[in-house]
């Protein structure tokens, strides 16, 4: 949600600032625009404009050059996606240039006793109030933006990453936040702010942590972070363990392509090392219930999760989307372990539902992608998966890597908990260790399937069947043609089909049935569901590891143990959704109405 880059060093700041701005506007696209000082005291130079950051860079003309500036990517909340209401937004004089992350809460009030003190008001947005506060604060702290930073975040309510520029003042840059992510970049003679590390991965892999209501102040060589009262704060450091390379497309059409294909690599990457025990410093023993809280796919993948851990560590788990988790009181307490889900660790509907589990005092170990994140940070522990970075909306790398650690935390539990056998535990690791090699082998024969996914590209709706571990698989399947086809698309339990989904099914509606391991009862239960639509006119494409005579269209994968099928299955689903957004003609890494990392609730 918003993307966010600041630079002060040697360099022209263009430069850095445009190609932070590449790597962020996964975060969100209605907008971008940029704020460079063109003079010391005089207005800085501002551009910004509605739509991608290509067009800003078309708009682009002659650019004052300076060795410091700020850019943003814009999500929209508060105001449409219009070049008045895009980043920066500036105090009356022109001088002070201010971006935001996030949502300010009493925005309205604010704005209402600004304008009776005479400030002027361009846009619609929630940050519009914030740049004339911190004017005000500027001026009554002498002209340090710091203090007033500090002193803004204090009467502001709600979640903010901002970033701030001064002409007086040019080489500095301000950033401050609360519950949404800022990350500093440690340069030689240049610093960075970003919203994530892919941001300045270029020019150093150095970066530091910033914690919940501090404020930072960096200039080409010094770096300052404070607490809301003013007192120093030492800030953790981190090395960033990927290359630029990781953040480029490598030769693909999209970035979601590249990461359907990354995914044996980063299966391996999260299996390493973690197949003979968790270094997790919990105590499973004291648990009588696991609930995991997660969004969209993350949540997908928590639901496979349950199937995984209540079988191999026989405790019940419960899987609650994080949005709706913590409005409905449920009961938890010390006993309880939660596991929160997030490939980017920022999500703010998982980042609430596992502070109420806190304030409960349930134990909390996340599973996350981004080191250092919000959620991360906020844990008792943390399985970190090792998908690199994911850059394409819709997750994919991601989702195989959360089944992973879903499957070495039922192993682990298990262990723990003596529910397993040591023979039972060596060949489930031996299963786990075959995966890499299993889906590079589905990747190696998927190409006939993008060639049929095109023949339904003018279908009004898809349905996907699964059973078991097969269900939470065709709500993936679903949901990743929603987002990036824009299509009508609903994932279904088989056995539900008959209680009334089946009358969606009309002639040549597409069916992608998730056949469950061959032989097995559920097998024959999903032969009858499949039967049961194509007598009403489905066309069906089958997943299965076996032959399947009434298939329309059949798509082989490898054997594999039933819970472990997820990470096989779904490849095909995403090379379904990704095809037919391709031949919809859709933006298939920057899908409309979307943002990467969901930082409002
Ligand atoms: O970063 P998170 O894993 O917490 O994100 C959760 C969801 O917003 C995310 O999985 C979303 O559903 C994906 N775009 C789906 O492809």
């Amino acid at each position: 949600m918003c993307g966010i880059v600041g630079y002060t060093g040697k360099d022209s700041a263009l430069t850095p600032v445009i190609e932070g701005l590449r790597r962020l506007e996964y975060r969100g696209y209605d907008s971008a625009g940029i704020a460079i000082p063109a003079e010391i005291g005089k207005p800085l130079f501002i551009e910004k404009r509605s739509g991608k950051l290509k067009n800003l860079e078309d708009a682009l003309g002659k650019t004052p050059k300076s060795n410091s500036g700020i850019g943003h990517t814009r999500w929209a909340t508060h105001g449409g996606p219009t070049d008045t209401n895009a980043h920066p937004h500036l105090d009356n004089e022109g001088k002070l240039a201010l971006i935001h992350n996030g949502i300010i809460e009493n925005y309205e009030q604010l704005r209402y006793e600004l304008e009776k003190k005479g400030h002027k008001f361009k846009s619609e947005t929630d940050t519009e109030s914030v740049v004339h506060l911190l004017s005000d604060a500027r001026k009554e702290n002498n002209g340090d933006l710091a203090a007033a930073m500090r002193q803004v975040c204090k009467q502001l309510k709600g979640s903010f990453t901002l970033l701030a520029i001064h002409a007086d003042d040019p080489t500095h840059i301000v950033g401050a936040r609360r519950n949404s992510p800022l990350v500093v970049g440690i340069g030689d003679g240049e610093n960075f702010l970003a919203s994530d590390v892919a941001a300045f991965i270029s020019h150093t892999k150095k970066a530091l942590e910033l914690g919940q209501d501090q404020v930072v102040d960096i200039t080409p060589t010094s770096i300052e972070v404070t607490d809301l009262s003013g007192q120093k704060v030492t800030g953790k450091e981190f090395e960033i363990s990927w290359d630029a390379t990781a953040a480029e497309r490598g030769g693909f059409s999209h970035f979601m392509l590249k990461e359907i294909y990354e995914q044996p690599k980063a299966i391996a990457d999260t299996l390493i090392g973690r197949l003979s025990g968790l270094d997790l410093k919990i105590k499973f023993k004291k648990f009588n219930k696991i609930v995991i809280i997660a969004c969209g796919t993350a949540y997908n993948a928590g639901l496979v999760g349950k199937y995984a851990i209540e079988k191999w560590g026989n405790i019940p788990v419960d899987v609650e989307l994080a949005s709706e988790y913590r409005y409905r009181e449920p009961s938890l307490d010390k006993k309880t372990l939660v596991i929160p889900i997030s490939q980017s660790g920022e999500t703010m509907d998982t980042l609430m539902a596992l502070r109420y589990a806190k304030s409960k005092n349930a134990t909390i170990l996340s599973v996350c992608n981004t080191n250092g994140s919000t959620i991360a940070r906020e844990s008792d522990a943390v399985l970190y998966t090792h998908a690199g970075p994911e850059i394409a909306v819709a997750s994919t790398k991601a989702f195989a890597t959360q089944l992973i650690a879903m499957y070495l935390i039922g192993l682990e539990v298990s262990r723990k908990l003596g529910t397993l056998t040591k023979n039972e535990i060596k060949q489930i690791s031996e299963e786990l260790n075959q995966l890499p090699a299993k889906v590079e082998q589905i990747l190696e024969t998927v190409e006939p399937l993008r060639q049929t996914t095109r023949k339904f590209k003018s279908a009004e709706s898809v349905l996907f069947l699964g059973r078991h571990v097969g269900y939470p698989t065709a709500l993936e399947g679903a949901l990743k043609l929603k987002e990036l086809a824009y299509m009508h698309a609903e994932g279904f339990a088989g056995g539900e089909l008959k209680h009334g989904p089946i009358a969606l099914i009309d002639q040549g509606t597409p069916v992608v049935a998730i056949m469950p391991t061959s032989g097995s009862l559920l097998a024959e239960k999903m032969a009858s569901n499949i039967q049961e639509v194509k007598a009403r006119g489905a066309i069906v494409i089958v997943i299965s590891e076996s032959d399947f005579a009434g298939a329309d269209h059949f798509i082989r994968i490898p054997k594999v143990n039933q819970l472990m099928q997820p990470v096989l299955s779904v490849v095909p689903l995403q090379v379904i959704a990704y095809e037919m957004a391709v031949a919809r003609g859709n933006d298939v890494d920057q899908p409309r109405n979307l943002a990467k990392s969901v930082t409002v609730e």
